[in-house]
């Protein structure tokens, strides 16, 4: 018989630092008026100097366990932009930290598409067999690869983490993972990155410019690419669900700007309504983003069991994705 994930927890975690728009704004030629309009953001959160991604993981992690009612699980992904050092990955500090044992543990890398590449690898798994349990997480402390003199990337992205549990069941049960539609694009690497970071340079090759240590993104190219990618994604796994837009409860797309996720409903034609969104109080989470909305629209109770919800990201790489599922009633943690 087909083995299917089934979603059996969810938790978040925030850093407890608030950072709003106005003191950004005291730094950088900006406003608040600015921001909130151009992206829908009011406020973020940002890490204390020593707080890691495997922190925030770890709080998000151990609260999707206690909701799914069982501590253990047979493997953990990590999804995140900003891992505790480039080697090596930041999954097995956090399954260790959790208590887990000697799962399986491995880092995903795709930006803001991270966090449903991490669950397709999840759901991979324990469809073949490979894994009765598994922690999905993602997780960043991005406001440590922005550059303070941005004033673009600065305002929009945040910190935090978010994280499902994963269990082995059937695909016809509530809570279902339906299919995912994945890809990437190399064209697009330059849109979205960290230009340094790799092998440090040799012979007579100068070596990076600081500034090239930090995160940079061509924004209005951007902006459209997102819309268009999701878009199609969102559209592909609906055809192979088999449910028509109208089905569609809750949209669940990356948090990266109201506008975007505004646009991405009038693309595929849901009400505006049924997109769930938490941007003004996160920012941009890249990785985290999703599965924090999830968190935030089931915290305040606007997900029922039977509920059918599409998620669906873009960032760079560049990477996209979208998948489907039908909402379980999970606990609160
Ligand atoms: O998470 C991965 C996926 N990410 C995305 O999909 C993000 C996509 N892009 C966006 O969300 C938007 O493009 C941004 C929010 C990044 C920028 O908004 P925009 O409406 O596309 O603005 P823009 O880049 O076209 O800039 C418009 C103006 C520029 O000034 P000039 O050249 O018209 O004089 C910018 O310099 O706004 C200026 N600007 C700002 N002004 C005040 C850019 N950032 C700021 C700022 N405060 N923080």
């Amino acid at each position: 018989m087909t083995r299917a994930a089934v979603l059996a927890g969810l938790g978040g975690c925030l850093p407890p630092r608030l950072v709003t728009n106005e003191e950004l704004a005291a730094r950088l030629d900006s406003s608040d008026e600015w921001v909130r309009s151009r992206t829908g953001i009011r406020q973020r959160y940002m890490a204390e100097a020593g707080v890691l991604t495997s922190d925030l993981a770890v709080g998000a992690g151990s609260r999707a366990l206690k909701s799914s009612g069982d501590p253990h699980v047979d493997a953990l992904v990590v999804a995140t932009t900003t891992p505790d050092r480039p080697c090596p990955a930041t999954a097995p500090t956090v399954a260790s930290k959790l208590g887990l044992g000697h799962a399986a543990a491995w880092d995903v890398s795709a930006v803001c598409t991270g966090f449903l590449y991490a669950l397709a690898s999840g759901a991979g798994l324990i469809a073949a067999g490979g894994a009765e349990r598994v922690l999905v997480i993602g997780a960043e402390t991005f406001s440590r690869i922005l550059n303070p003199a941005d004033r673009s990337t600065s305002v929009i992205f945040g910190d935090g983490a978010g994280a499902v549990v994963l269990r082995a069941g059937d695909p016809d049960e509530v809570g279902a993972l339906g299919p995912f539609d994945l890809g990437s694009d190399g064209e697009g690497v330059e849109l979205i990155t960290v230009p340094a970071g790799g092998p440090p340079p040799d012979g007579m090759d100068q070596g990076p410019a600081p500034e090239d240590y930090y995160f940079t993104m061509q924004g209005k190219k951007v902006f459209w690419l997102a819309v268009q990618r999701m878009g199609q994604s969102a559209q592909t796994v609906l055809d192979r669900t088999g449910w028509r837009v109208e089905d569609v409860d809750h949209l669940v797309a990356h948090q990266a700007n109201h506008r975007i996720t505004r646009r991405l409903a009038d693309e595929i034609g849901l009400p505006r309504e049924r997109a769930v969104s938490n941007i003004a109080e996160v920012g941009n989470t890249a990785a985290a983003s999703i599965p924090l909305a999830l968190a935030h629209a089931h915290a305040a109770g606007a997900l029922t069991p039977g509920d059918r919800v599409l998620l669906t990201a873009f960032g760079g790489g560049l990477t996209w994705g979208a998948t489907t599922l039908t909402w379980p009633a999970v606990e609160r943690s």
